[in-house]
């Protein structure tokens, strides 16, 4: 009797010992806990499907709490964001998870309009208290697909069309942004804080928007991945507009895979921007996941145009001679590459004023027809005259130090884009990106994609409306001089500061580019090779 009873205890003992370590490995002897400045949406889907965390915790602000006083990423955190997460947590619970992205947060650029608790004002004070009427899409689109929206990134203000003597990453809301790779790094811009919060691991991935460069140069320059895409794969409505023709929305993350994601959520055609009905793709996208293949490169062609590489002078040689090493993976991929395929009229782009007018002429129209759509404007501002004003008028825009020379110039102009002098000035324009640029070196050598430093990557295609994707190349090595911005407030130029290299085609090319970009991140892996002045230290474990 009494053995047997020690049997039976001994039993249950053995029983409850067992299954206590078989919920130990359920739950927490197969979690990975991948660190946060390398983790993969991948790695973050597989810990939420097994339970290891939930996206309460992926939503925890620990980590920006720790460094972004230090960095300036962050405008402003939503204050929904912990109930979105919990829904999602609850849905995912129940068994329905509203795509591959559900329960993954998300920061966007202060451009992008959400019709919430935040504000939506380009950096800037004249537009604060102001409320868009509706979701962007782009926003609308991030919750249809499970994201959480965690806040708004700093930028530089206006998106970098304000002012002739500021800095990248500044805006009067926000202060300076700064990169990670050296103390007080210029982390280029405009969307500055989208870039070096996805550096950081502060967040996956964030949303920015490119006018001219907003996104390929702050990925260029704080080590990840960014897509410009085509004007019109996603939508501006309401996204605060600087021109029609340049602008778009597109992601900033650190693999091209995430970002492939990212670019997939939030892209199709919206008839509230009639520039995505152009789209060739109706209602059924590419799959730009499955466009990330090893073989990215197999029977491609690919031109060097070697005229516009001549424009980094010669402080670029550390970025000539990652781009040749480049050029040489690219070939042994599987690519045959074309050396020369020049823009012809290149020099005549870089010397011309026109592209500037372009958007000055843009912007002031698209500006006001964005105003005057807001449901809340209480300043009641409704022209690029009255955002001067106001910016001029509060001391927290740091005017005249920073001035308002773009603005100046734009008014002083007096032109729109429903100016009959516009037209001919735009077609002079396009002859830059079309015959004398991009278009001519593609069809001119019957190429499928262009490859050049992203610093010297993104004007042309800026005119065109055409896609770039930049990725990590490399770093500015040990000895390299240090270098200031013209204010004398950001290091521009010094040793460990990142840059890339990117992948260009004709418009609606994301697929194939998103082949190329994944086919050299995986045989670089330059990401994983470069470090960090200061890393936050909190993570995943820290929170759950
Ligand atoms: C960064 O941004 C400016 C535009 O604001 C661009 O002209 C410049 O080439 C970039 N340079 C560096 C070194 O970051
Ligand atoms: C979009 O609509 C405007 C008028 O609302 C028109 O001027 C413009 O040509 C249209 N653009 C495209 C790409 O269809
Ligand atoms: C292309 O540009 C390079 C560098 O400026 C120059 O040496 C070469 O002659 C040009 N080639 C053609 C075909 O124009
Ligand atoms: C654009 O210019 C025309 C005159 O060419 C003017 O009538 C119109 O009000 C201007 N629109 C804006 C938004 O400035
Ligand atoms: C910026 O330009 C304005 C004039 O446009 C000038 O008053 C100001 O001193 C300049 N700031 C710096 C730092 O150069």
């Amino acid at each position: 009797m009494f053995l047997w009873r020690v049997w039976v205890l001994a039993t249950l003992f053995y029983i409850h010992l067992s299954s206590l370590k078989g919920a130990v490995a359920d739950s927490v002897g197969e979690c990975q806990f991948p660190r946060l400045a390398e983790a993969t949406v991948d790695q973050l889907q597989a810990g939420l499907r097994k339970g290891c965390f939930d996206s309460v915790d992926l939503a925890y602000i620990g980590r920006i709490d720790e460094v972004d006083s230090e960095f300036g990423t962050i405008l402003e955190l939503n204050p929904q964001a912990l109930s979105i997460a919990k829904q999602l947590d609850r849905e995912r619970r129940r068994g329905r998870t509203r795509g591959p992205l559900h329960g993954i947060p998300v920061l966007i650029k202060d451009m992008i309009g959400t019709n919430d608790g935040m504000e939506t004002a380009a950096g800037s004070w004249a537009l604060v208290g102001s409320r868009v009427s509706a979701d962007s899409t782009v926003a609308a689109k991030l919750r249809q697909n499970g994201l959480i929206i965690l806040g708004k990134t700093s930028l530089s203000e206006w998106a970098n069309f304000r002012s002739l003597n500021s800095s990248n990453g500044w805006s009067g809301r926000g202060g300076n942004t700064y990169g990670a790779y050296y103390p007080d790094q210029d982390p280029n811009g405009s969307s500055s804080g989208s870039a070096v919060a996805t550096d950081l691991g502060l967040i996956p991935f964030a949303l920015g928007t490119e006018t001219a460069g907003s996104i390929l140069l702050p990925g260029d320059r704080n080590n990840i991945v960014g897509i410009k895409p085509t004007v019109g794969l996603t939508s501006r409505y309401m996204v605060i507009p600087i021109s029609e023709r340049q602008d778009t929305v597109g992601p900033l993350a650190r693999t091209v895979k995430d970002a492939a994601m990212l670019l997939q959520a939030i892209a199709g055609q919206d008839p509230k921007d009639n520039y995505t009905m152009a789209s060739p793709f109706g209602e059924r996208l590419p799959d730009y996941l499955a466009a990330c293949k090893l073989s990215g490169f197999q029977g491609k062609r690919i031109g060097i145009p070697r005229n516009v590489i001549d424009y980094l002078g010669p402080a670029g040689t550390p970025i000539t001679s990652a781009f040749e090493t480049a050029v040489s993976v690219i070939s042994r991929a599987g690519a045959t590459v074309v050396d020369n395929a020049n823009f012809t009229a290149y020099s005549s782009f870089y010397d011309s004023l026109n592209p500037a007018i372009v958007e000055a002429a843009d912007f002031t129209t698209n500006i006001a027809t964005y105003l005057s759509k807001l449901k809340r404007n209480p300043i009641n501002i409704l022209s690029l005259e009255d955002i001067r004003y106001h910016t001029q008028h509060n001391p927290w825009e740091d005017y005249p130090s920073r001035d308002t020379g773009i603005w100046d110039q734009v008014i002083a102009l007096g032109l729109n884009n429903t100016s009959p002098a516009f037209w001919p000035l735009y077609q002079e324009t396009l002859y830059f990106g079309e015959e004398g640029g991009l278009l001519g070196a593609l069809s001119r050598n019957n190429l499928d994609a262009v490859i050049l430093p992203t610093l010297v990557a993104y004007g042309i295609p800026a005119i065109l409306g055409t896609p770039v994707i930049t990725v990590p190349l490399g770093a500015y090595p040990d000895g390299t001089p240090v270098e200031h911005n013209s204010r004398g407030d950001l290091v521009q130029r010094a040793p460990g500061i990142p840059f890339g290299i990117s992948f260009l085609g004709p418009k609606w090319s994301e697929e194939q580019l998103i082949g190329m970009a994944y086919a050299f991140e995986q045989r670089t892996l330059v990401r994983d090779q470069l470090r960090r002045y200061l890393e936050a230290c909190t993570e995943l474990e820290d929170v759950i």
